[in-house]
């Protein structure tokens, strides 16, 4: 089970989604944490420009009300000001594309990766296939992610987040997702893990992962799939090497 954060006292790593979150889900990748460090970024010139423009808009109301201004200007046309608010914005826009180019190459960028894991999406489940090997019977290590029915869930699993097979995964290792669907489309998404990838029939796409601590990430389809879309989590699993090595050959025999 995982530890929750309470509102004010955080007590654990938050990997789940809370009943009236507002922020992110706590970080265990440097892709999630690239991007909450650019939605901040984003932010900070957000609130600069809704400052700005809310003063602008109340100043514009105040000053030109019928009462304050009777007879209005004629004027319709400025040069200086209109080059200013093109010039500036893109200006803007500029600062944020730097950050946001810089995170989304380094996103698509995989690095030599030591697992290969493949996700095939079905209605409504997932399949986890461990390709890089193989057991006794030559067959690549093959499992279904189904959800766990709120009538059988134990106390402290999650409603509607919670799988019977996790995808059990090594801390501290560069992994290799390669996405795809047997049916529809769906998407692979962990929030805290920074990932969402299509599952797109007949095409295979990659992304690469490395958390960076031990923990139970929580994840669900984020592509409307059809009626039991709710109902296909994802659980991936954060373990030391060591309990992936055993956890492995305790699958593969
Ligand atoms: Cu599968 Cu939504």
């Amino acid at each position: 089970m995982s530890l929750k954060n309470t509102w004010l006292f955080p007590i654990g790593y938050c990997d789940a989604a809370e009943p009236w979150q507002l922020g992110f889900q706590d970080a265990a990748t440097p892709m999630m944490q690239g991007i909450i460090d650019l939605h901040h970024d984003i932010f900070f010139f957000l609130i600069i420009i809704l400052i700005f423009v809310l003063w602008m808009l109340v100043r514009a109301l105040w000053h030109f009300h019928h009462k304050r201004n009777p007879i209005p200007e004629r004027i319709v046309h400025g040069t200086t000001i209109e080059i200013i608010w093109t010039i500036f914005p893109s200006i803007i826009l500029m600062f944020i594309a730097i950050p946001s180019f810089a995170s989304s190459y380094s996103m698509d960028e995989v690095v030599d990766p030591t697992i290969t894991i493949k996700a095939i999406g079905h209605q409504r489940y997932w399949t986890h296939e461990y390709s890089d090997y193989n057991s006794s019977d030559e067959q690549s290590l093959t499992f279904d992610s189904y959800m766990i029915p709120e009538d059988d869930l134990e106390l402290g699993q999650l409603r509607l987040l919670e799988v019977d097979n996790r995808v059990v995964v090594p801390a501290k290792t560069h992994l290799r997702m390669i996405i795809t669907s047997a049916d529809v489309l769906h998407s692979w998404a962990v929030p805290s893990l920074g990932v969402k990838c299509d599952a797109v029939p007949g095409r295979s796409n990659q992304t690469s992962i490395f958390i960076k601590r031990e923990g139970v990430y929580y994840g669900q389809c984020s592509e409307l799939c059809g009626t039991n879309h709710a109902f296909m989590p994802i659980v991936v699993e954060a373990v030391s090497l060591d309990d992936y090595v055993s956890w492995i050959s305790n699958k593969l025999d």
